[in-house]
């Protein structure tokens, strides 16, 4: 059957490259792409402006495609949702709840909504941190994160809609900026080395975060999606991860293609406190058993793609 795919905050780091992967799989004008404000680059196929909050003109862009799968990307992150708490519930729960009604009344084959390892807390074990814990999150963005994880399985289990869903730990990519997270230096640090040869890094030496490249987490998010249903055990959202490191082996790697690079580090970032309440490595044996997940790229080879393509974009800018 053709796919009809509408992808809701396609401007953002996750929605850009996802945009990219469907496109590619399904064709251009399978994909329709949608956000707040029109992209910076021209859209390669439909494009519609779209807020979730208003749930009339998303009602009206299911209407129009009748879409087969939907992936709701449109959310406030972890450091600007603490500048804005109501601001980010309302809208990564009130957008949540938008796309699961009307997928549920345009019977939507399958949903696609990202959780996050915000969803764990201070007490919930640091390392290798299992999928099922106590999980307190601290953050305004942890707690939709959580909430809307019950919502996913809630209306898989009363309406049966199919969703499916990633607790993606720090994402990695060098095509679309950051939106905003407490893992967002990681990104950062790379763009710094380059062009300026230092960097300020606003979370301590020893700061142990999960990590995955993004060429991994949109592959994941892909066989995700392509697992069959009755494969899936988990209606919540997956435990996921690829890497673990802190900014300090992350400067040493860096150090390797840049060997000028100093990094230095603040002590006074609000986003220390919401780091130092994550887990610092991540066990996602049911991803592995469930639907294959593998990823592919470890520290090294993560750090020479982002060096090579970074540098690439630089020459040519
Ligand atoms: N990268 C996200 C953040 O830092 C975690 O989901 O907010």
């Amino acid at each position: 059957m053709e796919e009809s795919i509408i992808i809701i905050g396609s401007n953002g780091q996750i929605g850009t490259e996802l945009a990219t992967a469907l496109r590619l799989k399904y064709g251009e004008k399978s994909v329709v792409t949608s956000d707040i404000r029109q992209p910076n680059t021209p859209s390669q196929g439909p494009f519609e402006i779209v807020n979730v909050l208003d749930k009339e003109l998303l009602q009206s862009l299911f209407e129009k495609y009748k879409p087969t799968q939907v992936y709701l990307l449109a959310a406030v992150l972890s450091a600007v949702g603490e500048q804005n708490p109501k601001l980010a519930w309302d809208l990564n729960m009130t957008g949540l709840l938008n796309v699961l009604d009307l997928s549920v009344t345009y019977r939507v084959d399958k949903v696609f909504w990202p959780s996050s390892i915000a969803v764990f807390g201070p007490h919930s074990p640091k390392e290798e941190t299992p999928q099922y814990c106590i999980m307190d999150p601290s953050t305004v963005y942890g707690l939709s994160k959580q909430a809307g994880e019950r919502w996913c399985e809630y209306y898989f289990n009363k309406y049966g809609l199919d969703v499916r869903s990633i607790r993606y730990p720090g994402l990695i990519s060098w095509k679309a900026a950051p939106g905003g997270g407490t893992t967002d230096y990681a990104i950062h640090i790379f763009h710094e080395a380059l062009s300026k040869g230092t960097y300020e890094c606003f979370l301590s030496a020893e700061t142990r975060l999960p990590m995955l490249y993004m060429e991994d987490a949109i592959q994941g998010t892909l066989q995700l999606m392509d697992a069959p249903a009755e494969n899936l055990t988990i209606r919540s959202s997956y435990n996921l991860t690829g890497l673990s490191f802190t900014p300090a082996e992350l400067a040493e790697a860096i150090k390797v293609h840049v060997p000028e690079f100093s990094i230095s580090y603040s002590n006074n970032d609000p986003r220390q406190a919401i780091a130092d309440g994550w887990p610092s490595s991540i066990n996602d044996e049911y991803a592995r058993k469930d639907w294959g997940w593998n990823p592919q790229f470890n520290l090294k080879a993560m750090t020479e793609e982002m060096i090579k393509n970074l540098k690439q974009n630089l020459e040519t800018t």
